[in-house]
């Protein structure tokens, strides 16, 4: 049996080091619990850098709960456009509508509460409850799962229901022995500590009341430390591990199989798919369509579009309304989403003769405030920068 390193002493390791290097993120900030679940919504599948100025604009439009709440579904896709997977905004509404309804507008402390809200699982419910609440509560994302799997020395495939739930358990004792430890930011600690830990207690104030009186924020810097140590040391393939606050701790490095943890999986096969988008124009509007409920990109906008196959198109009904009037393509746009690459090809087109459209037609400045596929809002930026240069031309 290999030796099992000691979790206090790591909740300690992890403490120390994320008072030293933690990086000073807006969502660090405050201590409301709305803020730090719609950051932790960004978050998932999204990285740090691009969520920074959503969160931040969001934040401006919809300052809470309520503000959510009474939202209409087109203004809180358009401020998610552009991060894709949408169903966490459509999720996100929905569930401040139950906040609502159900909790009187008061935010949900608890996991199991939480879990009752779409979009919510077990991961983003133990973020909020530790982050903004100071809760021993346990987090298990990818990065997090696989500082454990490597500390630990878990093989498998981390996914598997017994794997999964041993990596839940030692996540669970991390965080309950952080929340054991005296408060970490008492000690001499650097200037950079102490500013972050002002930033973590500036707005504490109509919270307080919920943190534990012994650990003063051990259980959200712990948990944010995993999360941290994840994305910025334990990297997939070249983990830092002279950097590492774990290393000498840590199963893998101390037996040099890095590589060994976690076990790579199959990655999915990647996907071609080749589609055509029809750009009509009749008096200065473009004909768009929403798309509807229950498909992916679910009531956002789009050009008029068909998918092909062996070069011919899926829905030859279709692509019989229009006639492409430039036979070469005015922009050809790359975009991957989960396993699928796909090429979208724009044409100049008209409607076949005695076609009715459908769909609506939009002028220009008006594209711009709907919500579009991120393809298709390659399309109107191209469609933007061709006007500004029409206009500059003109203006001498
Ligand atoms: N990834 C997921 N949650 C995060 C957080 N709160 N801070 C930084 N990265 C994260």
């Amino acid at each position: 049996m290999k030796p099992e390193a000691n979790p206090t002493q790591l909740a300690r390791q992890l403490l120390d080091w994320f008072e030293r290097h933690a990086r000073d993120l807006p969502w660090r900030r405050t201590t409301d619990p709305y803020a730090i679940w719609i950051s932790e919504i960004m978050l998932q599948q999204t990285q740090v850098k691009t969520v920074i100025p959503y969160w931040e604009r969001w934040m401006r439009a919809l300052p809470d709960i309520g503000a959510l709440a009474r939202s209409d579904p087109q203004s809180v896709l358009k401020l998610w456009e552009g991060l894709g997977y949408y169903s966490r905004a459509r999720n996100a509404h929905a569930a401040a509508r139950m906040i609502v309804d159900l909790f009187k507008g008061e935010f949900p402390s608890t996991v199991d509460d939480l879990c009752r809200l779409p979009g919510v699982g077990r991961y983003t419910a133990g973020a909020v409850c530790s982050i903004a609440f100071n809760q021993p509560a346990a987090i298990l994302d990818g990065n997090v799962a696989r500082v454990l799997s490597r500390v630990y020395g878990i093989g498998g495939d981390l996914k598997s229901k017994i794997i999964n739930e041993r990596l839940w358990k030692h996540a669970a004792e991390l965080v309950d022995c952080a929340r054991q430890l005296p408060d970490r930011r008492l000690g001499g600690v650097s200037d950079c500590a102490l500013q972050i830990s002002e930033n973590f207690t500036s707005k504490r104030s109509s919270f307080s009341a919920q943190t534990t009186a012994d650990s003063g924020g051990n259980c959200s810097r712990l948990n944010q430390a995993l999360m941290e140590l994840g994305a910025l040391i334990c990297a997939p393939k070249t983990p830092a591990c002279v950097e590492c606050p774990l290393s000498q701790l840590c199963f893998a490095r101390q037996s040099n199989r890095m590589a060994d943890f976690p076990k790579s999986v199959a990655r999915p096969v990647v996907t071609r798919r080749k589609f055509i988008a029809f750009l009509v124009l009749r008096n200065n509007k473009y004909l768009v369509q929403k798309r509807p409920k229950n498909v992916v990109n679910a009531s956002l906008w789009e050009f008029p579009n068909v998918e092909m196959v062996s070069g011919a198109p899926v829905n030859p009904n279709l692509a019989a309304r229009f006639l492409i009037i430039e036979k070469k393509p005015l922009l050809r746009i790359m975009h991957s989403i989960t396993r699928y690459r796909i090429q979208l090809e724009v044409y100049r087109a008209e409607l076949e003769q005695g076609v009715k459209p459908t769909g609506t037609w939009v002028s220009l400045t008006k594209l711009k405030e709907l919500p579009f596929a991120s393809a298709h809002r390659k399309v109107i930026e191209m469609l933007l920068l061709r006007s500004q240069r029409d206009l500059q031309q003109f203006s001498f």
